[in-house]
């Protein structure tokens, strides 16, 4: 018999009572051999599983499913594990965001649905971590994240190689004709030896600092390789803590404040985080009700330099990241430089985000550059607004080309990816190095799921000149591993009629970064004579008339300034127990 809990448990309201619902609820239970004392007063963990052999970055989550269950039944819990969607980046077409609010759905009603008195939620492959987070945030019970921690450095040549950085690399080298096609694919074993997520600062490590950042993890989370073993240790102390936040009823909203999204925000720009971090963020701010707008990047993110010198906007890679101190050390030198805007931010340990971290050891100044040496000096997230992007885009400064953020060039036209694609190495192509290569139809609706496409290679015989970098605007997103000066998640995007749909070839373009602007230099009337000549809504009608969930994706999809979360998902439901089901 263990002792009496400090609160009514919610799983209480299923194995708690002696009469026929009770009994149902407990009887197939024991058909997994868990004796009546575990039913009785203890708290029920939710180990909430993305593992799948479909989502190689996720793969090992089984191994740190063991380490949590410990973990939990060590601090007097009993851990129940469970299945959700697991939406791999690597495999899953058209885009693994098309699904990010598909998991987020199958996450909250498996929370709410089942006897949970609170969850650990196990993340890794990028849209992993936001799908969770939206879905239990949703739900509002108490909730801790582990990460599955990213790969090994990839070795190749001698040389350490990123993930996905690598690829975009190489791949411009195959077309500017300096690397054979043989050298390019003896490099794929190389990027991934070992398990885990990518190891540059891609989006999966981004969430993986947000995650952090915003305090949803003990410390550390964020960095330590997936295969050390200290990786299995967070997740051990991650399962003894979570058992105790019940008894405190740490629940998620009292973690995600207002106060936290702007810690998170301030720390995309000193590690050059992805800029997937801007929709997710709004996403989940959304499910747990605080009001999170575009511009905030700008208020609270700019100015704050990017300190971590990671590829792909540096040199390094998360290895190296954990090495120097990781995600603490990094919160600590913005504290010191008075950067940090709410130290006092809770966190699921019970201490602040400033506790945590103030006597955070940091080991490599080149990894964790000092404040008055920074990668970049102002990392912070570019919001551009104009007439091409009424309701905004963005730009990862950390990843452009300072010359290029200040640019005035005539635009050349793709219609779509596949037009892209077909013309781009076209010889006959009329492109220079100061031509602004604009894509269409790839937003949330348009692609369907906003592909990582934005980051548009540039045409072989540009690249053959040495040309290294082009201004890129489109309505996509790009992959956190990926670089250049892309202009991104314009919004409304082409596909829902935002004036993106109405730039023509030779159009001229001029894009600010320091003003935040960009502009198409047509004028007003003109704009609007343009869009009333085309339907640029009637492919994704089309797409959506075929049914199933591309139908309710593209009619409920909001577009990337407010997230990309389908409208009626936004908002926290709760977790109220509901009804009998018999
Ligand atoms: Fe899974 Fe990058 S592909 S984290
Ligand atoms: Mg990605």
């Amino acid at each position: 018999m263990s002792s009496q809990p400090k609160r009514l448990l919610r799983s209480a309201a299923w194995f708690g009572s002696a009469d026929k619902n009770g009994f149902m609820y407990r009887s197939w239970m024991k058909n997994q051999g868990i004796p009546d004392h575990e039913f009785q007063g203890k708290p029920i963990i939710g180990i909430c599983n993305t593992w799948s052999e479909l989502t190689p970055c996720n793969a090992h989550f089984r191994k740190l499913a063991d380490h949590v269950k410990q973990g939990v039944l060590e601090a007097g819990g009993y851990p129940v594990e469970f299945p959700v969607f697991s939406n791999g980046e690597s495999n899953l077409r058209p885009t693994a965001m098309f699904t990010r609010n598909l998991a987020s759905m199958d996450v909250e009603e498996a929370i709410r649905g089942n006897p949970l008195d609170a969850v650990v939620l196990l993340v890794g492959c990028d849209k992993t971590t936001p799908a969770l987070l939206m879905g239990a945030a949703s739900c509002d019970i108490p909730t801790i994240v582990v990460s599955g921690g990213p790969m090994l450095n990839g070795k190749h040549k001698g040389k350490d190689i990123g993930s996905g950085t690598v690829v975009w690399q190489l791949s411009e080298q195959v077309k500017a004709g300096t690397i054979s096609l043989h050298d390019f694919m003896a490099a794929e074993a190389g990027m991934s030896r070992s398990a885990g997520t990518c190891n540059t600062m891609g989006t999966a490590s981004t969430m993986a600092c947000m995650a952090e950042s915003l305090g949803t993890t003990l410390p550390h989370n964020a960095a330590i390789p997936a295969v050390d073993s200290r990786r299995y240790v967070l997740a051990h102390l991650s399962g003894n803590r979570i058992v105790e936040m019940v008894d405190e009823d740490l629940k998620l909203s009292k973690i995600l404040t207002r106060e936290a999204f702007a810690n998170a925000i301030r720390t995309n720009a000193a590690i050059g985080g992805s800029t997937n971090a801007v929709i997710h963020l709004k996403a989940i701010a959304g499910r747990i009700g605080v009001d999170l707008a575009l511009d905030d990047w700008t208020r609270i993110g700019r100015g704050t330099p990017t300190i971590v010198d990671l590829q792909p906007s540096g040199r390094f890679l998360m290895e190296e990241f954990y090495y120097a101190g990781g995600l603490p050390a990094v919160l600590k030198r913005l504290g010191e430089a008075d950067r940090l805007p709410h130290g006092d931010a809770l966190t699921v340990n019970g201490k602040t985000l400033w506790d945590n971290v103030k006597d955070a050891p940091l080991y490599d100044d080149e990894v964790i550059r000092p404040w008055d040496t920074p990668l970049r000096e102002d990392g912070g997230m570019c919001v551009l607004r104009g007439n091409l992007a009424p309701q905004g885009a963005v730009l990862k400064p950390s990843a452009a080309t300072p010359e290029l953020m200040n640019h005035h060039g005539q635009a050349v036209v793709f219609e779509n990816f596949d037009d892209y694609k077909a013309r781009i190495n076209d010889p006959a192509l009329e492109v220079t190095a100061d031509s602004i290569l604009v894509m269409k139809h790839c937003g949330p609706r348009g692609y369907h799921g906003m592909a990582e496409v934005g980051n548009m290679g540039l045409p072989a015989k540009l690249l053959e000149q040495g040309v290294t970098d082009m201004v890129r605007i489109s309505d996509a997103r790009m992959s956190g591993t990926a670089y250049g000066t892309v202009v991104l998640h314009v919004a409304p995007e082409a596909a829902a009629g935002g004036p993106l749909a109405a730039v023509r070839n030779g159009d001229w373009i001029s894009l600010d970064c320091a003003a935040g602007s960009l502009q198409l230099e047509i004028d007003d009337a003109e704009l609007e004579a343009r869009l009333a000549q085309s339907d640029p809504t009637a492919a994704s009608r089309r797409i959506a008339s075929d049914g199933g969930y591309r139908q309710l994706y593209i009619e409920h999809v909001l577009q990337a300034d407010e997230g990309c979360d389908f409208d009626f998902l936004v908002g926290c439901r709760g977790a109220e127990v509901p009804r009998h089901s018999h």
